[in-house]
C-alpha cells in the first residue's frame, strides 16, 4: 500500500498533563483581523452581531473550544496605548496603524470590546501590553483597570465605563518581539526593564493570579532566552516566549495556493524545525528551572506566505490549503509531545491575517483547513500525554528527507485515548503499525482530512471543499492498530 512505519505508545509515568492553552489563538489590529474580521460596528452593517461583533464568528470560535486568545499585537501592541480605547466611542481618538499598512483607526474596539468579547466566546484573554513606546505606569495601571476589584482610581474609571466586575486577566505579555518591532533591544537592556514592568504589575484580583510572559526570542536566538532565565529572577517570570513562522524563503515566500512541490517541501522543513527549536529553548531552560515552573509560549506559529492578488501588502491576507492543515497538524503534535515546558501557544492569526482559522468576506465566513485540524485536535485539550515512539518513513525530495510521519496522542478524562497523525508527504500512502502496549481497546473510530491536492483550499464559491470526514482505515486486532494515512493527510483516532 505505502511506505511503513511504527508507533509505539508509551506509559506516561509524569503524568504529564497537555495544557488545552497550547490551542490559543492571536488577534491583532492588523488588516481586517479586527475590524471587518471579528468586529462589524454596532452601526450600519446588516451582519448579525452582539455589541459588533460577528455572531457566526463567536459560534464558530466556541466550537472550536478556543482556550486563550492574544490581544492586541504583536507588532502592534508597542504601539498601542490602552486609554485610547475606552469611554464613548465617538470620543475616542484616531490613531495610524503603523506597522500594518500604515492605515488609520478610530478605537472603536478597545480594552472593553475584548474581554467582553473573550466572554462570549469563553475564552481566557492574553493581554499584550506595550514596553516598546510606554511606561512602566501605563501597563501598571491597565493591569489595575482590567483587574482591580475594590475602589481604586482604575477601578473607579473602568466601572464609570459601565463594568462593575473586573475581568480577572491572569495572561499577560510584557512587551513583544523586544528584539525588532517592540523596540530593537539588546537582550540584556529588555531582561532588565522586564523587571522594572513585572514589579508593577500587582496582582490585584483574589481570584487570578498574574501570569507574565516575556517577550522570547526570535526562533534559533538561543542566547535570548539564556540571559531572560539567568537575568530575571524567577518569581516574577511565568513564560517566556517563541515565535517561529514556517515560510519557503523569508524573501521569496511564494503564492498561498500556487506552489511547487519545491516550495512546498521547503515549507515542511521550516515547520518541523519547530521540533529543534522547541527542544534547544528547553534544554536552556531545563538548565535554570529544573522542575519546568516556566512555561514556554509559543505565541505566535504558522505558515506566512504573499498577500493574495490585489489586496493591501500591509494586511497580510492569505488563503489556506491542506499545506496549511500539514503545519497545523504537525505543529500541534511537536506542542503536544513537549507538554511539560510548551504551556501556552496561539496561532498567528485567527481571521483574515496569515495563517487564519476563519476568512470573511461581507457577510460570509468560511473555515479553513487549519480551523478542521485544531478542531479534531481539540480532544487533546488538558488530557493526559502517551507519550510515543515513531519510525517513520522519510518523505523526499531532490536530495532532501524529512520524517513522513509525525503522531502524538492522549488519554482523556473519560478514558478514551486519542492519537493524531499526519503524513505530509505529498505523494506516498503510509502504512503504520501502532502497538497500544497491553492497552486493551475495544473499539476505534476517527476523522480524516485531506482533499485531492495539496493546493486545495475552501473558497466563498466553494466553502466546504475541504471538511473532515469519517476514517475507516484503521483495524484493531491483537494488541495492535494498523492505519493506512494517504498523502497529505491529518487522522484523529478515538480508542476505548
Ligand atoms: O503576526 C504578524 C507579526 O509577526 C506580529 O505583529 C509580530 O509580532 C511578528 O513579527
Amino acid at each position: 500500500y505505502g511506505q511503513s512505519n511504527t508507533i509505539e505508545l508509551l506509559p506516561n509515568a509524569q503524568e504529564t498533563v497537555v495544557s488545552k492553552n497550547i490551542y490559543g489563538h492571536f488577534a491583532e489590529h492588523l488588516g481586517r483581523c479586527i475590524y471587518d474580521g471579528f468586529y462589524v460596528g454596532e452601526k450600519n452593517t446588516t451582519i448579525p452581531h452582539t455589541s459588533g461583533v460577528r455572531n457566526d464568528v463567536v459560534d464558530a470560535l466556541k466550537k472550536l473550544k478556543v482556550p486563550n486568545l492574544r490581544w492586541p499585537g504583536g507588532c502592534f501592541a508597542d504601539t498601542y496605548h490602552w486609554k485610547d480605547g475606552i469611554g464613548p466611542k465617538d470620543k475616542r481618538p484616531t490613531i495610524v496603524n503603523q506597522w500594518w499598512g500604515g492605515v488609520t483607526e478610530d478605537n472603536s474596539f478597545g480594552t472593553h470590546d475584548f474581554l467582553n468579547m473573550c466572554e462570549l466566546i469563553g475564552t481566557e484573554p492574553y493581554l499584550a501590553g506595550n514596553v516598546g513606546s510606554g511606561t512602566v505606569q501605563e501597563f501598571a495601571e491597565w493591569v489595575q483597570y482590567v483587574n482591580h476589584p475594590g475602589v481604586s482610581p482604575m477601578s473607579n474609571l473602568r466601572k464609570s465605563n459601565g463594568r462593575e466586575k473586573p475581568w480577572n486577566v491572569s495572561f499577560w505579555g510584557v512587551g513583544n518581539e523586544a528584539w525588532g518591532c517592540g523596540g530593537n533591544m539588546r537582550v540584556e537592556h529588555y531582561a532588565n526593564i522586564y523587571r522594572q514592568y513585572a514589579t508593577f504589575m500587582s496582582d490585584w484580583s483574589n481570584s487570578s493570579k498574574l501570569f507574565r510572559i516575556a517577550s522570547g526570542a526570535n526562533e534559533a536566538d538561543y542566547h535570548w532566552t539564556e540571559v531572560l532565565m539567568r537575568d530575571i529572577p524567577h518569581h516574577m517570570l511565568d513564560g517566556i516566549a517563541l515565535h517561529h513562522y514556517s515560510t519557503v524563503e523569508w524573501n521569496h515566500k511564494g503564492s498561498a495556493t500556487a506552489f511547487t512541490e519545491e516550495q512546498y517541501f521547503a515549507t515542511m522543513k521550516s515547520a518541523w524545525w519547530m521540533e529543534e527549536l522547541v527542544t534547544r529553548h528547553s534544554t536552556i531552560m531545563d538548565k535554570y528551572d529544573p522542575k519546568k515552573k516556566i512555561a514556554l509560549v509559543v505565541d505566535e506559529w504558522g505558515g506566512w506566505y504573499n498577500v493574495e492578488d490585489g489586496t493591501n501588502p500591509g494586511f497580510l491576507y492569505q488563503q489556506n490549503t491542506m499545506r496549511d492543515a500539514m503545519i497545523a497538524g504537525m505543529t500541534l503534535n511537536i506542542f503536544n509531545n513537549h507538554a511539560e515546558r510548551v504551556r501556552i501557544a496561539n496561532l498567528a492569526q485567527t481571521i483574515n491575517v496569515l495563517q487564519s482559522v476563519i476568512l470573511t468576506k461581507e457577510d460570509k465566513m468560511i473555515l479553513t483547513p487549519t480551523y478542521h485540524v485544531m478542531e479534531m485536535y481539540n480532544v487533546h485539550q488538558d488530557a493526559k500525554l502517551v507519550p510515543l515512539v515513531i519510525k517513520s518513513a522519510e518523505y523526499k525530495f531532490n536530495n532532501q528527507s524529512l520524517p513522513a510521519v509525525s503522531a502524538s496522542a492522549t488519554k482523556d478524562a473519560k478514558g478514551a485515548t486519542h492519537i493524531s497523525l499526519v503524513n505530509i508527504d505529498s505523494k506516498q500512502s503510509q502504512e503504520i503499525t501502532i502497538d497500544l502496549s497491553r492497552n486493551e481497546y475495544k473499539t476505534v473510530s476517527g476523522r480524516i482530512l485531506t482533499s485531492a491536492k495539496v493546493q486545495d483550499f475552501n473558497s466563498f464559491e466553494q466553502t466546504d471543499k475541504i471538511k473532515p470526514a469519517a476514517f475507516k482505515d484503521a483495524q484493531l486486532k491483537n494488541g495492535k492498530l494498523q492505519v493506512k494515512l494517504p498523502p497529505f493527510s491529518v487522522v484523529v483516532l478515538e480508542l476505548k
